[in-house]
């Protein structure tokens, strides 16, 4: 199974995630309280990430379009929603509930 390190707002937490799991939802479930304001459809962003180490596969045409709306972004954010746990990742986690002080919004589909 994937191994994924995430950084986040309360430190760094690593666990191992379900194979081909989404990576919003493997966050989720391991206590990441990410954001996914649109419920996983590649538009709010707010779901986003920052990939540090990995190779989380080539972004689709819905996630390349919405990010490209944003221009002070890093050029390696990805949308967690778009990503599927398929080999060991490190992450950095950018919007969480808590810290935003917000709803996460509705959960993802798998
Ligand atoms: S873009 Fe909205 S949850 Fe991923």
């Amino acid at each position: 199974m994937p191994q994924v390190i995430a950084e986040t707002a309360i430190g760094t937490i690593s666990f191992e995630a379900e194979q081909g799991k989404k990576l919003v939802l493997a966050l989720e479930d391991n206590g990441v309280d990410i954001l996914h304001r649109c419920g996983g459809n590649a538009r709010c962003t707010t779901c986003r990430v920052e990939i540090v180490v990995g190779d989380v596969g080539a972004m689709g045409p819905d996630e390349e379009a919405i990010l490209s709306t944003k221009g002070d972004l890093a050029p390696n954010t990805r949308l967690s929603c778009q990503i599927r746990c398929e080999n060991d990742m490190e992450v950095k986690v950018i919007n969480q509930a808590s810290v935003a002080g917000i709803d996460a919004g509705t959960r993802p589909q798998d």
